[in-house]
């Protein structure tokens, strides 16, 4: 396979494999699970294969495994072509992709077979929290020493995004991570009560603002301009939407606890937080997709662009979403019903998915040495069979929350309950059927894809092509720098 002579492109092919493989792991699983909870039966009475268990290895699959590889691979795609350098730490950048995926295959496989601290999204024991650590500091090195030996002195936006991404994440991980370990397989943190779960949603909800969204974003802010071939519709707008995303977000946890023994106070201050991140949320779906203005003829042709396009429409959408639901009176309806998880997946499979999918595909033939992937009709068939399976999981899920919100506060003059909890699970069990029938499409997607990456570096194998030499801008404007790449 031809390599790039610029930049250092291995482990950035090694991470694009990664994420293409995880994301087909994590989703089948995903899928699965939604399955067991239309057909039961489905976990055979095996501990393992128990919902209650594949539940976080779907989790931690699709969010720190597929989305992590896709993160820190395109950072460091990023990160040198705006910053015009190689990276800092080759051989260093090359032991986090194999720490990250050491880290991956001992979670997914520890916690099926039980070892967890119960802590969503935060499953993994202390030795392999210990191992993320070690690994995530790597990777801040990489990152960082690649910026401060940057040849353009602005620091391009998406830059910004991956780095708070990388601060804030490490933040996180080691505060919500404190636990007194008893054996090498258990431990307990040393926070308790409310106190916990307040640390917890912090991290929750973080891992959401700083894992699904800012590094997400940056991906946005390099890829997006590049795959219209446009300057960004408003620079000045992203560098404000940055400042007021980063400062907001961190407020806004709470919005998990309501109604909780959280002081009341504190559940306002997450509401209100949570209303003010609508402003940042769609200032950067906005520019974004004015990006693609004058250029929507292009966007007709070009699967990756489709995958950009809808991923705005679906970050705008959930977002506006998260916002609803944070006000409390929302929430008394939404909370543990399927809406929740209509929000989380069109957050999910609509944003994170697919401006992952986009990117992946805008940047795979540079870093493969090709001019174009294997199959244009492979991506245009993936783009539908996501997009169909984004819609059959987001709207059944929909109806199925709001059923179970209705149904669930219904009751008699005399204050008893109209219906058994069991009434509510029979009425939405087609909805279950419909859920897992998307994933199979989304999972048919992702295969299309790994088949056409499979295929693309094949093709780079039998005749390279020779990559673009990168031009030097011809100012050190942030447009040219994304250009550049
Ligand atoms: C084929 C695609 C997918 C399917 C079929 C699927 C299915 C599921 C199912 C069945 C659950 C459990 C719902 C419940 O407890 O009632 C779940 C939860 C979750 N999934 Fe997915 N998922 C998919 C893709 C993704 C992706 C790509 C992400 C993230 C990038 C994601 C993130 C999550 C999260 C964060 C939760 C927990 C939600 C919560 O606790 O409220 N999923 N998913
Ligand atoms: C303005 C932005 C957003 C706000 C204000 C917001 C607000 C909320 C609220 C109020 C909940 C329900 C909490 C509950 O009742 O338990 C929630 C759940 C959730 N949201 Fe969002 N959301 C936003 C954006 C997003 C995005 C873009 C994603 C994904 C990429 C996302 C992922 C999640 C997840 C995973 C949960 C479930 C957490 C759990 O219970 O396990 N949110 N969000």
């Amino acid at each position: 396979m031809q390599t790039n002579e610029t930049y250092d492109d291995h482990v950035i092919r090694l991470f694009l494999m990664a994420a293409s493989i995880w994301g087909i792991v994590g989703m089948t699983i995903g899928t699965y699970a939604g399955a067991q909870l239309a057909w039961p039966a489905l976990n055979f009475d095996i501990p393992w294969l128990t919902f209650s268990r594949l539940r976080p290895d779907h989790t931690f699959g699709v969010i720190f495994a597929f989305g992590g590889s896709a993160l820190i691979g395109t950072c460091y795609y990023v990160i040198q072509r705006t910053g015009h350098t190689r990276l800092a730490f080759p051989r260093l950048a090359n032991l986090t992709f194999w720490g990250w995926q050491l880290a991956c295959v001992l979670t997914m496989i520890t916690v099926p077979l039980g070892y967890t601290q119960s802590k969503e999204y935060a499953e993994a024991e202390w030795p392999i929290d210990l191992l993320i650590t070690v690994v995530w500091v790597a990777i801040g090195v990489v990152f960082f020493g690649t910026l401060a030996r940057r040849r353009i002195q602005h620091i391009y936006v998406a830059a910004w995004y991956y780095g708070a991404f990388i601060i804030a994440v490490g933040l996180l991980h080691v505060v919500n991570n404190l636990v007194v370990p008893v054996s090498l397989t258990k431990s307990y943190p040393i926070y308790s009560g409310v106190v916990d779960a307040m640390v917890q949603w912090w991290y929750g909800h973080n891992a959401v603002a700083f894992f699904l969204t800012a590094g997400f974003l940056g991906m946005m802010y390099y890829f997006v301009p590049r795959q219209a071939q446009q300057p960004l519709w408003s620079y000045r707008f992203s560098i404000v939407n940055f400042w007021a995303l980063i400062s907001v977000y961190m407020w806004a946890g709470s919005h998990h606890l309501m109604y909780s023994a959280l002081p009341d106070w504190v559940q306002g201050v997450g509401m209100v937080f949570s209303l003010v991140l609508l402003m940042p949320s769609w200032g950067s779906a906005a520019n974004g997709l004015f990006t693609f203005n004058g250029s929507w003829q292009r966007v007709k042709n070009d699967p990756a662009a489709k995958f950009m396009v809808l991923a705005l429409v679906f970050y705008a959408a959930s977002t506006f979403e998260g916002s609803m639901m944070a006000i409390k009176t929302v929430n008394a309806l939404s909370h543990d019903t399927d809406w929740t998880i209509a929000h989380v997946h069109s957050g999910s499979i609509g944003w994170v998915a697919m401006i992952t999918i986009g990117s992946l595909y805008a940047m795979a033939p540079r870093v493969l040495g090709r001019e174009a992937m294997h199959s244009h009709g492979a991506m245009e068939a993936h783009f539908w069979l996501h997009t169909t399976g984004v819609l059959l999981y987001v709207l059944s899920m929909w109806a199925a929350g709001v059923t179970e919100g209705l149904m669930w506060r219904a009751t008699n003059p005399d204050g008893s309950l109209v219906y058994p909890f069991i009434d509510s699970l029979m009425t939405i069990r087609p909805l279950y059927v419909v859920r897992a029938l998307g994933g199979v499409f989304m999972v048919t997607g992702m295969l299309c894809m790994a088949w056409n990456l499979w295929h693309t570096a094949a093709d780079a194998r039998r005749s390279p092509v020779r990559p673009v030499p990168v031009p030097e801008p011809a100012h050190d404007s942030p447009v040219a720098a994304a250009a550049a790449g």
